[in-house]
Formats: C-alpha cells, sequence, structure tokens
C-alpha cells in the first residue's frame, strides 16, 4: 500500500488557535481527517507534527531510507534550517517526491517569509491554499505514482 508522510515543523501544532486569521480555525487532527477523506482508497497517510528540527530531520532520513514520498510544511524552518533543507536534498537525490506545503501564503507576508531554504529541493511547492494545500499535494503524489 503506498505510503505518504505528511510532515509539520514548529507551532503548526497549535493550528485552531494560533493566529486564526491567517491559519483558520481548523486544528490538525481536522487536517489528518480531511487527508484521510480525500486520499485514494489504496494510499496510507500518516501525518506528524513536531517543534523539534532533529527529529523533523530524522523523519525525513527515514523517509529517504524507505523511499516514502513526503508532503512537508517546515514552517519557520523553512526561512532559515539548512540542515532541514541538507536532509531534503537527499530525498531529492534518491528521487523521492517531496511537496513542500504551507497553509497561508508566505509571499504575500513578511519578507522574511519570502525567502525559502527548501523549494530548491523540492519536487513542487504548493501555498495559499489552506488546508487544500495538502490535499492538492496529496493528489499530486498520487498522481505521480499511478
Ligand atoms: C507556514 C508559513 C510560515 O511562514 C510560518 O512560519 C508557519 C506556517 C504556513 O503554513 O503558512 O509556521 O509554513
Amino acid at each position: 500500500m503506498p505510503r505518504i508522510l505528511v510532515l509539520n515543523g514548529p507551532n503548526l501544532g497549535r493550528l485552531g488557535s494560533r493566529e486564526p486569521d491567517v491559519y483558520g480555525d481548523q486544528d490538525l487532527p481536522a487536517l489528518e481527517r480531511l487527508l484521510n477523506a480525500e486520499k485514494d482508497a489504496a494510499t496510507e497517510i500518516e501525518v506528524r507534527q513536531t517543534d523539534d528540527e532533529a527529529e523533523l530531520i530524522r523523519w525525513i532520513h527515514a523517509a529517504v531510507d524507505s523511499a516514502t514520498p513526503v508532503i512537508l510544511n517546515p514552517a519557520a524552518f523553512t526561512h532559515y534550517s539548512y540542515a532541514l533543507r541538507d536532509a531534503a536534498a537527499m530525498l531529492a537525490t534518491a528521487g523521492v517526491p517531496l511537496v513542500e506545503v504551507h497553509i497561508s501564503n508566505p509571499h504575500a507576508r513578511e519578507q522574511f517569509r519570502h525567502t525559502s531554504v527548501i523549494s530548491g529541493v523540492a519536487t513542487g511547492v504548493i501555498a495559499g491554499f489552506g488546508f487544500d494545500s495538502y490535499v492538492l499535494a496529496l493528489a499530486a503524489i498520487e498522481r505521480r505514482s499511478r
């Protein structure tokens, strides 16, 4: 059964109460329910969140080793974590899809959010569609594996 990891970085465990005007009022369990409702029957998804850069990097290493496609919302790590980028580059080298997603459109926000150190090693980037950014990423990965 094709498996897809949905990895979320710092502060995304606070979805629902964190800046609802930017990120909406739905929490991470609601995202998981949405993705489970939208996925192909054969796809298995696993949604995880961490505030810890090292843990996120370990999850990416495991995805490289198991050739598991990743939907990644790196949150604030997007803008400065070269360590996360280097881990993500290993997915690219291994030919494993990585879709970078954002709930908001970082390009329409503060200047520091306009830079992503991850995008250059991602298969693609989807931003600005709320939780639908993840749904679109899921569809993109599923279509590539058909
Ligand atoms: C975010 C955008 C980032 O700039 C921010 O640090 C986040 C969430 C998004 O999903 O819109 O934590 O990745």
